[in-house]
């Protein structure tokens, strides 16, 4: 069984149907949150019901700040009353991680034998009849309660018998420090990005690929890695050459990047959803109907791989396609999903047919550099430790990278206006500066 991590992992059981021996074979003793414990802890007696609300009180107190602090947490309590499942999932939903709720549903004989062979306390089996009577009646409710995935063992042999393994949330690349060279909006504008990379001093050979086509390969100056911010499809000369290239250099280990709104849209309707046609995806499906037969299936995979966003260098930099809050950084949630792809938007739409957009940028006080792209500007622009480098390629600006830990911006003109951008971002000629 995978569980991520981190995440909020609920056991739920009758006593005696061996969580806190699953608990202790699986996890770290700090990773467990048990009930007994925290009763324990504040009267002496882990078999005192009166302090059941205080010792709750605790245990979700501390819960909430092992998943402030990103740490894998268990809680090893019989959870079989809707309310206790539900304040675990308020704490796993206010940290944006998600909760796996792991089921005990034995029968009443093995969990009341197991009981008995308790060398500590045992437990009425009054009480186990009533667990298990709570609990066969919420084995249904549970799959719509919330849980990002829902494990049932009904044997003791399968509890018994299970693997765990952590699996690291997508974004995590905290070990990875650089130095990088980060590219804003590409959107199919593969000129200029050949013209950017030679400029940061990357070697190009272009080589054929397996389906007859061929790509750019790339030879990184000095270990450097390219941090594409998305968006790299749509509206431009040559989505296909640009989706060749990144993924070719992301196989190679020379590249990573997150998932833009296009790339997102663009996969989705490769997935065969029904998406509306509009901001240049006509332009993207046109040019990859010209491509070899397999190549759309390939690029729906590749476009699917793309994580939503990515920390590295320890948490120092945070790289979003349309930015990122610092309470959702290396965090798991469909508030997250859309932050990274729209940004903060209100679901309300100004006079050009965009989406009302919070500035975040200007409530940043996170420590984290977070690096973006999204929405054009005529130039790089920092806000607080924000820094947005869409520049507006596509739309006749210009394509702009920043050297990561440097923070040097480097520029290329854009090769023509390949779209009209929704609301003007470049100042008009006449509101220039005469040079
Ligand atoms: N046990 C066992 N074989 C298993 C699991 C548990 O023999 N596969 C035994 C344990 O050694 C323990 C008893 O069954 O003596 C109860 O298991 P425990 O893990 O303590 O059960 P919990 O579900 O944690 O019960 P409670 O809710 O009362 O804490
Ligand atoms: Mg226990």
């Amino acid at each position: 069984m995978l569980i991520p991590d981190p995440s909020l992992v609920v056991l739920i059981g009758p006593s005696g149907s061996g969580k806190s021996t699953f608990a202790r074979k699986h996890f770290k003793p700090t990773e467990i949150l048990s009930s007994d414990a925290f009763r324990a802890m504040i009267s002496d007696d882990e078999s005192d019901q009166h302090a059941t609300p205080g010792a709750f009180e605790l245990l979700h107190l501390t819960a909430a700040k092992r998943l402030q602090y990103s740490r894998l947490t268990v809680i090893d309590a019989t959870n079989v009353k809707t309310e206790a499942r539900r304040q675990c999932l308020d704490v796993a939903r206010k940290y944006h991680l998600p909760a796996i709720a792991i089921v005990f549903q034995l029968d009443e004989a093995t969990c009341v034998a197991q009981n008995q062979q308790r060398p500590d306390r045992q437990v009425p089996d009054q009480a186990i009849k009533r667990h298990i009577a709570t609990l066969d009646q919420m084995v249904r409710q549970i799959q719509h309660e919330g849980f990002r995935e829902i494990r049932v063992f009904r044997t003791a042999a399968e509890a018994e018998t299970i693997t765990i393994k952590r699996q690291r949330h997508d974004s995590w690349k905290r070990h990875l420090n650089g130095p990088f060279d980060l590219i804003g909006d590409v959107h199919g504008c593969l000129p200029e990005l050949l013209e950017l990379l030679t400029k940061l001093g990357y070697g190009l050979e272009q080589i054929p690929e397996a389906d007859g086509g061929k790509v750019w390969e790339i030879t990184p100056p000095d270990q450097r890695q390219l941090l594409f911010v998305g968006d790299l499809v749509d509206r431009g000369p040559d989505t296909p050459g640009v989706l060749r290239l990144v993924r070719h250099a992301i196989r190679q280990g020379k590249a990573l990047s997150v998932r833009g709104n296009h790339d997102d849209k663009l996969q989705r309707k490769l997935s065969g959803r029904d998406v509306n046609i509009s901001s240049g995806l006509a332009d993207s499906l046109e040019q990859i109907s010209r491509e070899p037969i397999g190549f759309a299936e390939e690029m729906r995979g590749f476009l699917d791989s793309l994580p939503l966003h990515l920390v590295f260098d320890g948490g120092r930099l945070v790289v979003s396609h349309a930015g990122l809050k610092s309470e959702l950084h290396g965090r798991d949630s469909d508030r997250v999903r859309a932050f990274c792809l729209f940004g903060d938007t209100t679901g309300e739409y100004d006079q050009y047919g965009l989406p009302i957009r919070l500035n975040w940028a200007a409530d940043y006080h996170g420590s984290a550099t977070v690096v973006y792209g999204h929405v054009p500007t005529y130039q790089p622009q920092w806000v607080n430790k924000t820094l947005c480098i869409d520049t507006g390629c596509v739309f006749g600006g210009w394509l702009t990278a920043v050297r990561y830990p440097e923070m040097e911006m480097v520029s290329v003109r854009s090769h023509g206006k390949f779209a009209d951008p929704k609301k003007p971002f470049m100042p008009t000629e006449e509101s220039l500066p005469p040079t």
